[in-house]
């Protein structure tokens, strides 16, 4: 390796903390539901309202390496470049300084730190349209620091304009994108199929409206280099599983497996494919607001992942703990001085691995057989109809409502039967599929809109409900058991939840009762449920209950119920405590090794 991961993510934050910018740390992965999003998709998405205009406790230029999580292109993961999780190396101008300063950072990085040579960088510019002028100011700045004005090139909105697409009143701006020759050695390289994308500088002075874009009043800079990227390109490598942040996982699957990477075929497609998506399941299991799988919202995204992962370890004829194992290579070898919060968390991590792909391999053997029946059907159906009509065209597609039975009673995910299927030339009714799913969850009054189409969050009346009755929970729990318990994880549906907490003994009935009287004392109280933004520190200091991983410069959302309960947490909660109506705990139960869990009803 010419340049680890580690040195990677050290000199980015060295080079622009010497440049007078604050490192922030990153922030949870998961939305907190204020962009509509469900996962953190790009750096800049938690600084969204600074970029708009609102003072950062930090200042005003500010960096980081943030996580992001985007499925969107989930089918093509198995190939040398696709990943779910990765990170966004960024820095950040509030309103301070602008282009000049930019351009120049960008360039020196490049080429000095990272010893690129200024004769073969490429980059892009915006052309300009209605929106915003051609931005000749970047282009003249650029060629003035030694790029060749035949390698500045204008481009239109579609290449050279960044936005969080979907979104209304989130900050954007014409951007100035940096390519390199993919083999450095080749002869007259043509742009840009010869070059990678390395990064992207967006000047950030619009803002979204329903129906165009206005003018901020002000200049503000995002940049994000991808982390995964430029590691990869650094190196002088094409494939991204070939970088020390995916060797150690790659090397523990060819143990396993007993089969080789280098080898090539659907061996080690299986084994990317393994690999990223047991990333992604630790990332999301171990962060600070971390999730499960379950059928609903983010949830229900994570349960694909994990299933589709364990669907391929079945693949390369390894056991599904192979996703423990590999886990646990990322999180020692790779993360876990990025991320602290994964070793703590750890066998909390991969008790939850372990979980599901029990209650997934329950159901699979009975499932397969299911989907043999679908294809059965068709194939008689098919036969049927050519003795009727010779001219008849064969009937290809899995019907959406037969999709959505092996979704819904044998727990697979519609990209599990789509890749099934594919192995049969056959295909399934996507739209179907997602009408019956519509159809079933309006039955079932789950209202997780959105998410089967990818992507949006919505928080009905009574998660909301739910929610904020896990704060008055976490702190019964407090006050009853001990001052030491603390959330390891929720999961909310309209009919229940479900809270995780660290304890080393199952709870008495009196105890039980003792937390149910308490919860319900506070919702007769009727208590208003206060919101504040404030800094970590702040937070730290009045004592709120949440996990402090990350460094100084953090803004945090926090509630606060009476003096009982004073949470960080992105919510939404209700007003007052007094629309919960009473609180039953239902089940008190052993979750994993010194981790209980607590199912109650709000009724
Ligand atoms: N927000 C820009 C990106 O995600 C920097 O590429």
């Amino acid at each position: 390796m010419k340049i680890t991961g580690k040195e990677l993510r050290q000199k980015w934050l060295d080079f622009y903390t010497s440049k007078g910018h604050t490192d922030i740390g990153a922030v949870s992965l998961i939305g907190d539901g204020s962009t509509g999003v469900m996962f953190n998709v790009a750096g800049m998405q938690p600084l969204m309202p600074y970029l708009l205009g609102k003072p950062h406790p930090a200042g005003k230029r500010l960096c980081n390496v943030q996580g992001c999580v985007r499925t969107v292109d989930i089918d093509s993961v198995g190939d040398a470049s696709h990943f779910t999780f990765f990170e966004m190396m960024g820095n950040w101008s509030l309103g301070d300084y602008f282009k000049k300063e930019k351009t120049a950072w960008t360039f020196e990085l490049l080429t000095r730190v990272f010893g690129l040579d200024k004769e073969k960088l490429c980059t892009t510019v915006f052309a300009g349209n209605e929106s915003a002028p051609r931005d000749e100011e970047t282009a003249s700045l650029l060629i003035g620091l030694g790029i060749k004005a035949e390698h500045v090139f204008y481009l239109p909105k579609e290449d050279n304009w960044w936005e969080l697409e979907g979104t209304v009143g989130t900050p954007c701006g014409p951007d100035n994108e940096w390519f390199y020759p993919l083999d450095p050695e080749k002869k007259d390289p043509v742009f840009p199929e010869d070059y990678v994308e390395i990064g992207n500088d967006v000047y950030m002075q619009y803002k979204k409206t329903e129906t165009g874009y206005e003018p901020l009043g002000r200049g503000n800079v995002d940049t994000g280099f991808g982390f995964d990227r430029m590691l990869l390109f650094l190196n002088g490598l094409s494939d991204g599983y070939m970088t020390d942040l995916f060797t150690g996982a790659i090397a523990k699957l060819e143990a396993l497996s007993g089969k080789k990477y280098a080898d090539g075929g659907e061996n080690r497609r299986a084994m990317r494919i393994i690999a990223d998506h047991t990333r992604t399941t630790l990332m999301l299991i171990g962060d600070r607001c971390g999730i499960l799988p379950s059928n609903v919202g983010a949830g229900y995204i994570l349960r694909r992942i994990m299933r589709r992962a364990i669907r391929y370890c079945r693949q390369l004829g390894i056991p599904s703990s192979a996703m423990c194992e590999v886990a646990r290579v990322f999180i020692h070898e790779v993360y876990s001085e990025a991320y602290p919060l994964l070793r703590e968390k750890e066998s909390y991590i991969l008790e939850e691995i372990e979980k599901e792909a029990a209650r997934f391999e329950a159901t699979l053997v009975t499932g397969m057989k299911e989907f043999e029946k679908c294809l059965q059907g068709i194939a008689r159906k098919n036969e049927f109809m050519k003795k009727q009509d010779p001219a008849y065209i064969d009937e290809t597609v899995i019907g959406g409502k037969q999709a959505f039975r092996l979704y819904d009673t044998y727990g697979f995910p519609l990209e599990l039967t789509e890749e099934l299927a594919a192995e049969h030339g056959l295909t399934v009714d996507r739209v179907g599929f997602e009408a019956a799913f519509k159809e079933h969850q309006e039955r079932s009054r789950v209202l997780a809109k959105g998410e089967a189409k990818g992507g949006l969050e919505s928080h009905s009346e009574m998660a909301i409900k739910y929610h904020t009755a896990t704060h008055l929970l976490n702190a019964a729990l407090k006050v009853v058991l001990s001052p030491d318990c603390n959330q390891r994880g929720s999961n909310i549906t309209d009919e229940r939840m479900r809270f995780d907490f660290n304890f080393e003994r199952a709870m008495t009935p009196e105890e039980i009762k003792a937390v149910e009287d308490l919860v319900n004392e506070k919702i007769k109280e009727d208590i208003p449920v206060v919101f504040r933004e404030m800094s970590l520190e702040e937070a730290r200091k009045e004592n709120f209950v949440g996990v402090f991983d990350s460094k100084y410069g953090d803004v945090v959302k926090t509630y606060t119920i009476g003096d009982f309960s004073k949470e960080m947490c992105g919510g939404p909660h209700v007003e007052r405590t007094g629309v919960l109506g009473h609180f039953k705990i239902q089940k008190e139960q052993s979750s994993s090794a010194g981790v209980r869990r607590i199912k109650a009803v709000l009724e």
